[in-house]
């Protein structure tokens, strides 16, 4: 990069915290510049289906404190609201992005809708929470994406990424309410997980590339909150941590071999295993 080449811009979308902000740090301290979405805007903003601590209070992370990491970290931030249950929000906080920057290269799906319903037991899992987990994890992401690529297409290209989980390729070793996940998650991972397929086929003569990842178990509040201090999963397979899912985000929108990477693995991206291939190191500070 150049300083006569404007840097390139990131949206994250889910970045008050986890993944979603450990990513934010990642691509600004690597020269990017970022727009970052959720709904905290303050940190103890409470929400309808939001996870919290099992005292009640409301996970840690605001869309403030991560811009004000990535404002640290030297670069541009634009912080929007958005609501994955609410298209109005959804479209507004991309034209807010658009507004801004004026372009879009690398959009990563990463927010997720969170409700303990998503992880019901079969029995338990009504019609309507099937349908809410749906509306934030696929139709949410899709309404994104649709709106987006005309975006991509006009400026010459850009990446897709879409987060996807392992309870989406997978049978869960035991029931829900024994650590592992339900129905509606799984499900609805697995759908976006079909996304990444659509737009290369349809976009990429056009210069669009999309991949759909699994980040494994990540040591992120919010598996805590949902599968408990050393849960099960993370007992069974391990947990990484988020900066480290972060290194390996940056190296699949930036390194040279990326693409090579992508068709050998086009159906879901394991980051762990990447992580692990590629030697990258996650950013001691983040
Ligand atoms: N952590 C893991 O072990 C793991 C494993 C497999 C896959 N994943 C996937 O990785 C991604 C990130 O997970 P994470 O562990 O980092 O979760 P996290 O720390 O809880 O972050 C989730 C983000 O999504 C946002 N969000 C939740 N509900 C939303 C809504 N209705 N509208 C807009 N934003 C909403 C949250 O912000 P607000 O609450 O402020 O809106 C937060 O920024 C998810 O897609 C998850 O499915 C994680």
């Amino acid at each position: 990069m150049t300083s006569s080449t404007p840097a390139p811009v990131a949206l994250i979308t889910g970045a008050s915290r986890g993944i979603g902000a450990a990513t934010a740090l990642a691509f600004a301290r690597a020269g990017w510049r970022i727009a970052i979405t959720a709904r905290t805007r303050v940190e103890g903003q409470t929400h309808r289906h939001q996870l919290r601590r099992p005292d009640g209070r409301a996970l840690a992370g605001s869309l403030e404190s991560t811009a004000e990491a990535v404002r640290g970290a030297g670069a541009e931030v634009c912080a929007t609201t958005m609501d994955l249950m609410d298209p109005a929000s959804l479209d507004a906080a991309l034209d807010a992005v658009l507004a801004h920057f004026g372009r879009v290269d690398l959009l990563v799906n990463n927010a997720v809708y969170q409700d303990r319903e998503s992880n019901a037991l079969l029995a338990d899992l009504d019609d309507a929470a099937l349908a809410r987990t749906l509306q934030g994890n696929v139709v949410a992401p899709l309404r994104l994406v649709r709106r987006l690529l005309p975006v991509l297409v006009a400026q010459g290209g850009g990446l897709i990424v879409n987060v996807g989980s392992g309870a989406g390729q997978a049978d869960p070793p035991m029931p829900a309410d024994q650590g592992a996940w339900g129905y509606a998650y799984g499900a609805s991972k697995a759908a976006l997980a079909r996304l990444a397929g659509c737009i290369n086929v349809e976009y990429g003569a056009r210069g669009v590339r999309a991949c759909s990842v699994n980040p494994g178990v990540v040591g992120t509040e919010a598996v805590t909150a949902t599968l408990g201090d050393g849960g099960a999963l993370e007992r069974r397979y391990g947990a990484m941590a988020p900066a480290s899912i972060a290194a390996a985000l940056l190296w699949l929108a930036t390194h040279p071999e990326a693409l090579a990477a992508l068709a050998r693995q086009p159906q879901l991206i394991d980051l762990q295993a990447l992580v692990r291939r590629e030697g990258l190191q996650a950013d001691a500070t983040a």
